[in-house]
């Protein structure tokens, strides 16, 4: 969805940091949408392009089978940035010379500008940039002027103004360049002449009337959770459909402590919609009986989503679509063309193959805290629209192997207890989500009165993030996570042992499964 008349693409080689270049992006307030790089050119240029980015990505542009862009482009009269791999694709296509390094270059390295141009005149003279390659350009294309160099790299920047064609080895979308920012917006708004228009206000107009356009006169039905992403799909379908929407909370018993009561109070004030509330907690209980594989887990939820949410379609005069709240990281993790599987989110690679339901997806390429901006904008209250991200799956990708009644059970108690001490501390708004989880899987000895225990660890997680791309955990005080583990050993049977999960994402993930 192109929400205003400017966009930028990125094209997407597999680099970690593609999402990154797009986030930037959209700081412009330019919409932009990453792309896989084999996209047809017809498809880029229907999208009408401000400004096209070719990412970075693992390969060498030298080796057989590495992936290309489609070289006519260059030839679009649209500029081209091509970043790390993307500005050694564009020297090779376009004629000049890449090889491997003598040495790689990874890390903070000094960058020396030549020629201050259009795109690097922010730069300080004593700039420092993020390298991370091991291929360099060694003579750029004709036409094209050097504008930057490492002691290592001697085409660290390259350029052709005439066809607005730009090229740098360094990665200024990530923190450690520090003046990357001034490039990216340098290339947006001077080189490809965007005005800034994204805004959330924006966003809503355009989602409003693109939904409008493809529902027409039908029905649609929204799966809410209660969580910001779905309650702001309900809220924009509303606004685009009025009653033709029918939103469905489904109680699969993988929610939290008294999540259902919570959710249809707040739904109810907060938006005035129809609600139908599914109680189907037998029929996602029975599928999951037995079953240990978390990737399992998530098809299994993901499928009989879609059976509860296409019954409930059918009572409603066979409406045929059905809203979601998916966001851009969940698309990103569960896998794209470039993307490696890191976790199959419900909503996404957990769909069904067979599906009654044609799918609207507003929010798709939107990170967390844009929709948080359009929940805004719409008038969703703050208890809606920061309240921690709770996966749709709910408590059974909280739960290490199968999930049975009773783990529920002390799941649901302890989590309970670790939400209310950290809103007494008045910490839950300052981070980013926080839970426990249970590992029945492992014992361990304890003593409790005057008895041996031979219980189960609770284990909590709090992290804070910008996008949950990457996270860092938490630097809860020591009181508080005292007086958490106290209260669950002693309030939580079975439970003899609370650890706090001090890992970042990268290597691990903010869920446990
Ligand atoms: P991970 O565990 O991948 O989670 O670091 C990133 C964010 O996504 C949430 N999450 C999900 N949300 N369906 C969802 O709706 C899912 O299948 C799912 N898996 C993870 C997670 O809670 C965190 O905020």
């Amino acid at each position: 969805m192109n929400p205003t008349d400017e966009t930028v693409i990125v094209l997407d080689f597999g680099a970690q940091y593609t999402q990154l270049i797009a986030r930037r992006i959209r700081e412009c307030q330019v919409y932009c949408e990453i792309l896989p790089f084999g996209t047809l050119v017809g498809d880029i240029v229907a999208r009408r392009p401000m400004g096209l980015v070719l990412s970075g990505g693992p390969a060498s542009v030298y080796e057989q089978g590495a992936p290309v862009a489609d070289a006519s482009v260059y030839d679009l009269g649209v500029p081209v940035l091509g970043i790390c791999y993307g500005h050694q694709l564009m020297a090779r296509q376009l004629g000049g010379t890449v090889v491997q390094a003598e040495k790689r270059e990874y890390g903070s390295t000094a960058l020396e500008v030549v020629r201050p141009t259009a795109l690097l005149q922010d730069v300080p003279c004593d700039a420092v940039c993020w390298m991370s390659h091991g291929d360099v350009v060694l003579e750029p294309p004709s036409g094209f002027r050097v504008t930057a160099r490492s002691a290592t790299t001697p085409v660290a920047a390259m350029e052709c103004a005439e066809r607005r064609l730009y090229g740098v080895q360094f990665h200024p979308e990530v923190k450690h360049t520090p003046f990357g920012r001034d490039v990216l917006r340098r290339f947006v708004m001077d080189v490809c002449g965007c005005a800034g228009r994204w805004t959330a206000g924006s966003f809503v107009e355009e989602a409003v009337a693109t939904i409008r356009k493809q529902v027409g006169d039908h029905g649609v039905v929204c799966g809410v959770s209660g969580g910001v992403d779905s309650c702001t799909v309900a809220a924009l379908v509303h606004r685009a459909i009025g009653d033709r929407l029918t939103c469905v909370f489904v109680d699969h018993g993988l929610l939290r402590q008294g999540e259902a009561e919570e959710v249809r109070g707040a739904f109810a004030d907060a938006l005035g919609i129809r609600l139908v509330c599914v109680d189907a907690a037998d029929r996602f209980l029975g599928r999951l009986r037995g079953v240990t594989d978390p990737e399992q887990k998530r098809r299994i939820i993901g499928e009989e989503f879609i059976r509860v949410f296409e019954e409930c379609a059918a009572g409603v005069s066979g409406a045929p679509y059905l809203a979601q709240g998916t966001l851009y990281p969940d698309v990103i993790e569960s896998g794209t063309a470039t993307a490696a599987t890191i976790k199959t989110h419900h909503n996404v690679g957990g769909l069904p193959e067979r599906m009654g339901l044609k799918v609207i997806e507003p929010l798709r390429y939107l990170f967390k805290d844009e929709a948080r901006a359009v929940a805004l904008e719409l008038g969703l209250p703050e208890t809606i629209v920061f309240r921690h991200p709770f996966p749709g799956p709910g408590l059974a990708i909280r739960i290490t192997g199968e999930v049975t009644a009773t783990r529920l059970g002390m799941l649901r108690q302890a989590d309970a207890i670790f939400i209310e001490e950290l809103r007494k501390a008045g910490m839950y708004n300052g981070i980013w989500q926080a839970f426990a989880a249970l590992a029945p899987g492992i014992r361990s000895v304890g003593v409790m009165g005057d008895a041996r225990t031979y219980s189960h660890p609770v284990i909590l997680r709090a992290v804070t993030s910008d996008d949950a791309m990457t996270a860092d955990w938490a630097r809860l005080p020591y009181q508080l996570l005292q007086t958490v583990s106290n209260r669950i050993t002693n309030e939580v049977p079975g439970v003899n042992r609370v650890v706090y999960d001090i890992s970042s994402k990268p290597p691990a993930t903010i869920e446990w499964e």
